[in-house]
């Protein structure tokens, strides 16, 4: 956390461009609503104050705008993009295992995906085990993080040995250490290998930090990453049907001097026309990258086998493979992505991670408090809620509206001990309108609905009322007693009238003293399954 400057001294028209108000930004989506040149000339802060954890700041132009002072003090974490924040890595770092998953899990297990994703912005890769080795697979992998970006090789390529290659990689040769595709801009920022058969001699894959090995001729020679960064070299690729060329230097670094790009294929660079001394001290420079990527110790190699999907950042690792026989097949299939939509796809499962853990800890916290004086707390009376959803084979989202009925009990000043104080606080709406952040209406329906389907149950059948707790008696009264013919009629109506039943059903039972339940981390995936 970087120390907060006087309030005096925040930049005006920097604070100002980030009023949060409605006036200012659309509260359905956060977008601004003001062009910068909207601001007056002389913008000055009038008068602030801070109250509550907030920053009240009175414009010289009138307006009014308040600041969570939290935002105020938060870190700059960047795109990701840059070597700021990643492992460069050698080789031995991976001494005792590379970034793997099984593909199963992956798919099923968040955290698991999570984990893959992450690895691959701070290592630059990650190797799925266990895709299944069936052509066109590759593009699964790709689409269940992102999407596939189609070149002239194709949605896919396949990477073996053919009888007229337009390309190196359709040899049996070895490659040397390379990224793909650097005569495009922009490049292709992810690329997928997928290995469907590997039974020659010979065909291991490599990968070299990029980034690494950049860094490594900073220290070592700073003219020469400096010439690097500042010479614009010509990739080109043609065959019979493609002539592509892009103009990129071999280390691209962002206005502040990080490494954010390394392009690296020797195959593939064109004629660099400069004067002499340009071209000897860009040569020179070249060569010197060329064989720190070679070193030894930074180079990883390891074996991909049927079933074996490599992930890896095509902007800062370069990847090859050793020479093989033709005593055995190899076959890859291969595909490109991008970062953008993987980051992003990363970030939400965090996002949902941070609402779960929020769950988790209510049902820890405020959830052990009394249920309105039953003999259960209210983390039970949810949890036996749910468990006898699941016991009913309800669907998923029954048995999360179940497990998740009561949160309005445990937020806000009316708790529901004003709900036994002869004061309806509500708390089926306020619930479904704060679950409504991670659920959809399948879910947060039948949770707005519970109480009013007591209301109706208590109407339409005969004996349900005697069977009411007292405590749900009780409240039965505050929350307007049985339904009337007409409002239990229209009640039925309502599209999640039937769920809200159900869950009202489960909801009554839910209040047996020392019942055994499942806790609310065997609901986790389900839950997840289910935000949006
Ligand atoms: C490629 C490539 C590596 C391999 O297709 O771009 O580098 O293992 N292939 O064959
Ligand atoms: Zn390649
Ligand atoms: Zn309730």
């Amino acid at each position: 956390m970087t120390e907060r400057p006087p309030l005096t001294e925040l930049p005006p028209y920097w604070l100002r461009d980030n009023c949060p108000c409605a006036e200012c930004r659309d509260p359905r989506n956060g977008q601004k609503l003001f062009q910068i040149d909207d601001l007056p000339a002389g913008l000055a802060i009038a008068a602030s104050t801070e109250l509550d954890g907030r920053l009240e700041v009175l414009w010289s132009d009138g307006h009014r705008s308040r600041y969570p002072l939290a935002w105020l003090d938060e870190a700059e974490e960047g795109d990701g993009r840059t070597e700021q924040g990643k492992r460069l890595w050698a080789a031995a770092e991976f001494a005792r295992g590379i970034p793997e998953a099984d593909w199963e899990a992956y798919l099923t297990d968040p955290a698991e995906q999570a984990a893959v994703l992450a690895a691959v912005r701070r290592s630059g890769f990650a190797v799925l085990r266990g895709v299944p080795a069936v052509e066109g697979q590759v593009l699964r992998v790709a689409e269940s993080f992102g999407y596939v970006r189609v070149t002239n090789y194709g949605e896919l390529f396949d990477v073996r040995v053919e009888p007229d290659p337009n390309n190196l990689a359709f040899t049996d040769k070895a490659i040397a250490p390379h990224t793909d595709n650097p005569y495009r801009d922009p490049v292709p920022t992810l690329q997928l290998l997928h290995c469907l058969e590997n039974s020659a001699t010979g065909g291991d894959s490599g990968l070299v930090d990029g980034f690494k090995a950049a860094a490594i001729l900073r220290d070592e020679a700073p003219e020469d990453f400096a010439t690097l960064t500042r010479t614009p070299v010509p990739f080109v690729f043609r065959d019979r049907r493609t002539e592509l060329r892009a103009d990129r230097p071999l280390i691209d670094v962002d206005p502040l001097g990080r490494i954010r790009e390394v392009r690296f294929n020797n195959r593939s660079i064109g004629t660099l026309r400069a004067g002499a001394e340009d071209l000897t001290a860009f040569y020179a420079a070249y060569r010197r990258f060329a064989a720190i990527t070679l070193r030894p110790e930074l180079q990883l190699t390891f074996r991909l086998g049927p079933g074996d999907c490599l992930v890896f950042d095509n902007t800062r690792l370069l990847h090859a493979r050793t020479a093989f026989q033709q005593d055995g097949r190899r076959h890859l299939q291969g595909c490109y992505a991008d970062l953008d939509s993987l980051a992003s796809t990363l970030a939400v499962l965090h996002r949902r991670t941070a609402a779960l853990d929020e769950l988790a800890e209510l049902f820890a916290g405020e959830g052990a408090g009394e249920y309105l004086g039953e003999p259960v707390t209210m983390a039970e009376h949810m949890l036996q809620a749910a468990a006898a959803a699941e016991a009913a084979g309800a669907p998923d989202h029954l048995v999360a509206a179940a497990l998740l009925h009561d949160l309005g009990h445990f937020h806000g000043a009316l708790h529901g001990r004003d709900l036994m104080q002869g004061q309806d606080n509500r708390h089926s709406h306020t619930g479904a309108d704060r679950l409504a952040a991670w659920f959809g209406p399948e879910v947060t329906e039948p949770v707005r609905l519970h109480v009013a389907a007591k209301r109706y149950l208590c109407a339409v059948e005969p004996g349900y009322r005697a069977r009411l707790s007292e405590a749900s008696e009780y409240t039965l009264t505050v929350q307007g007693g049985p339904m009337g013919a007409e409002e239990a009629a229209a009640f039925a109506q309502l599209p999640g009238a039937v769920d809200a039943v159900a869950v009202r059903r489960w909801d009554e039972q839910a209040k047996e003293p020392g019942l055994e339940t499942p806790d609310f981390e065997h609901y986790r995936p389900l839950l997840a399954s289910l935000m949006r």
